[in-house]
C-alpha cells in the first residue's frame, strides 16, 4: 500500500478530510479505496477517496493576487499549490471485516492508497462475482442471499448492462443452486451465446386466448376483441371435442358448421395445451367467428368485413399455430429440468412476448399457490422497461410487481436490466434492493436512482464519466453495504462464456 496523505482537521466519522502528500498526488483518483491507519486509537478505517482539489494559497479565488498580472511570478513557486481531498469512510476494519465506524479518526492519521487486493484483509464472503473495484481490482462479490430481493441494472445504451447481466447469470448458474430463465428481448444479447440447446425459441408458444384474441384484432383491425377471444373457445370447444367414434375426420370438413353451444359445457382446463393439440385453419376459424358474431349481436355488414379480413389477413397468423407446440408450463418444466433457459422473445409480436412473461412469472406462483413450493428461480428480463413499464405493460406488470413485492419469500428472484429506472413502475423500483448503475440515459434520471437508492454521495458528474463496464455497485447485495465502482470482467462474443465463467 502506498501512503498517500494525512488525515486534517476536522474529520467525523464518516467523513477525513485528507492532505495529500506531494509526491502521491499523481495516485490519487476519485472512488479510489484507501485505508486509515490511526495510531492513537489503532483502529484502521477503510474508505473511498472523493473531492480531489487543488488549492493555491497565493491565489485564493476570491481575491486578486499579483500574481495573476505578472507571468513571471506565477512561474516560479510552482511547487506551493497542494491537493487536497476527503475519505468517506465505509467502516472501520476489523479482522478482516467491515463495521460501521463509531469515532472519527484522529488527525494526522496515515492514509494509503490500497493498489491490489494483496494490499488488504478483507473478507466479503463467496458471493457471485461480476467484476471488481476498478482501480485495486478487490472483488466485490453479490451475496446470493440477496437474489430474492432483485438486482436492477440501469445504464445508457451501451454501457455494458446485457454483458454485466450475462457475467451475473454464469455466476448464479455455476455458484448457486438456483434456477435461471433468461428472456432475451432483442434475441441477440443471450440466445446466440447459450446456444440452441439451452434456448426455446418463443415462435413455438401457444398464445392463451386473449393474446391470440388481440393478435388477430390487430391483424384485421377490428376493435371488438371480445368477439375473436369468444371465437377462439368455440373453436378449441368444437376442434377438442372428443370424437364420436375413431371413424370420425380428425381435421374440420368443407361442411365444417362451428356449434358455440359446445362452449357451454365444455372444459376450458389447460386451454393453451389444447390449443397446440389441436388443427388450426382459417375456414373452420371463420366458421366459429360468424356463430359467434350471433351471439354477440354483430351486425351482418360487420361480420362480413371480418369475415374477408380473416380469410386475406389473418390466414399466415392462424397456420402458424400449427407449430406452436409449447405452452408457458413447458417453458418451467425445461427451466426446472434444466436448470437454466434463455426464452429467445424476438421471434414475437410484443404483446405475446408479455404474454410469456407474465405467464411463466404465474406459473412459477402456482407453484406456490398450489404446492406450497419455493421454486427458487431468477428471472432475468432484458429491455424490462418493455415488461415493468406502467400503461402499455399492463399484461406483464402485474406478476412482475407481485414478484418484486413477495418474491423474497418464496426465492423468485428478479434481474431487471433497462435504460431508465423511471421505467420500471414504482411498485417494481421500490422493492429492488440491488442496483448496479452505470452512465445514465438522460440527466433526469440522476434524480430518480437517487430517489430510489441512497448514492452515498456520488455525485452526477462522476456518473456521467463511466466508461463502457463501469458500474456503480449498490444496495443490499454489496457486502459493503456503500456503493462501490466496479468494472465488470470480460464477458466475450463467444459460446463458451457459460462453461468458461468461473475463471
Ligand atoms: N463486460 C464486457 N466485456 C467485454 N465487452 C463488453 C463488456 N461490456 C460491454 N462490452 C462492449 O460494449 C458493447 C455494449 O455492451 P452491451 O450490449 O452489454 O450494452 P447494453 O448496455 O446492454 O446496451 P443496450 O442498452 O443498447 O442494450 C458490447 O457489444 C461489447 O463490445
Ligand atoms: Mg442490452
Amino acid at each position: 500500500m502506498k501512503s498517500v496523505g494525512v488525515v486534517a482537521s476536522g474529520s467525523r466519522s464518516f467523513y477525513a478530510p485528507i492532505l495529500v502528500y506531494k509526491e502521491a498526488e499523481k495516485d490519487l483518483v476519485e472512488e479510489a479505496l484507501a485505508v486509515v491507519r490511526d495510531r492513537v486509537t489503532k483502529k484502521e478505517y477503510l474508505g473511498i477517496v472523493r473531492g480531489l482539489s487543488k488549492i493555491d494559497p497565493l491565489l485564493p479565488a476570491t481575491q486578486r493576487s499579483g500574481i495573476v498580472d505578472n507571468p513571471k511570478l506565477a512561474e516560479v513557486s510552482t511547487s506551493i499549490p497542494f491537493e487536497n481531498s476527503y475519505i468517506k469512510i465505509i467502516g472501520e476494519l476489523r479482522g478482516g471485516r467491515i463495521e460501521p465506524p463509531r469515532d472519527p479518526p484522529t488527525p494526522r492519521s496515515e492514509v494509503y492508497l490500497i493498489e491490489s487486493p494483496a494490499d488488504i484483509e478483507l473478507d466479503l464472503g463467496r458471493g457471485l462475482v461480476v467484476g471488481s473495484h476498478k482501480y485495486s481490482e478487490i472483488e466485490i462479490p453479490l451475496d446470493p442471499k440477496y437474489l430474492p430481493y432483485h438486482v436492477g441494472i440501469v445504464g445508457a445504451t451501451g454501457t455494458g448492462k446485457s454483458r454485466l447481466v450475462r457475467a451475473l447469470v454464469d455466476e448464479v448458474v455455476s455458484k448457486t443452486d438456483w434456477k435461471v430463465v433468461v428472456f432475451d428481448h432483442s434475441g441477440v444479447d443471450y440466445a446466440p451465446y447459450y446456444g440452441q440447446r439451452s434456448t426455446i425459441d418463443a415462435s413455438l408458444i401457444m398464445p392463451d386466448p386473449m393474446t391470440l384474441g388481440e393478435l388477430i384484432s390487430e391483424v384485421i383491425r377490428y376493435d371488438n376483441v371480445d368477439h375473436i377471444v369468444f371465437s377462439i373457445y368455440a373453436y378449441v370447444a368444437n376442434m377438442a371435442k372428443p370424437r364420436e367414434s375413431a371413424k370420425a375426420p380428425r381435421f374440420p370438413t368443407p361442411e365444417f358448421r362451428c356449434d358455440v353451444n359446445t362452449v357451454k359445457k365444455f372444459d376450458f382446463t389447460d386451454i393453451e395445451k389444447l390449443q397446440t393439440e389441436i388443427d388450426w385453419g382459417v375456414m373452420p376459424f371463420v366458421s366459429c367467428v360468424v356463430a359467434a358474431g350471433s351471439v354477440f349481436g354483430v351486425r351482418e355488414y360487420t361480420l362480413a368485413r371480418v369475415e374477408l379480413m380473416l380469410k386475406v389477413y389473418a390466414k399466415k397468423l392462424i397456420s402458424s399455430l400449427n407449430k406452436k407446440k409449447l405452452t408457458t408450463a413447458d417453458v418451467v418444466s425445461r427451466v426446472f429440468s434444466e436448470r437454466f433457459l434463455v426464452v429467445d422473445l424476438s421471434t414475437v409480436e410484443l404483446v405475446v412476448r408479455r404474454y410469456i412473461v407474465r405467464s411463466t412469472i404465474e406459473k412459477l406462483w402456482e407453484m406456490v399457490g398450489e404446492r406450497g413450493e419455493k421454486p427458487r428461480t431468477l428471472v432475468v428480463i432484458d429491455e424490462a422497461h418493455n415488461y415493468a413499464c406502467y400503461q402499455q405493460c399492463r399484461n406483464s406488470l402485474e406478476p412482475i410487481e407481485r414478484t418484486a413485492r413477495e418474491g423474497r419469500k418464496w426465492d423468485i428472484g428478479l434481474v431487471l436490466s433497462s435504460q431508465r429506472v423511471i421505467d420500471f413502475s414504482t411498485d417494481v423500483r421500490n422493492n429492488i434492493n440491488t442496483y448496479l448503475f452505470s452512465r445514465l440515459q438522460t440527466p433526469g434520471d440522476f434524480d430518480n436512482l437517487r430517489g430510489v437508492l441512497d448514492l452515498g454521495g456520488i455525485g452526477a458528474d462522476t456518473i456521467s464519466s463511466l466508461g463502457v463496464r463501469e458500474f456503480f455497485f449498490a444496495g443490499l447485495g454489496n457486502p459493503l453495504k456503500f456503493p462501490i465502482l466496479i468494472k465488470v470482467r470480460e464477458i466475450g462474443e463467444s459460446s463458451a462464456a457459460r462453461s468458461g465463467s468461473t475463471s
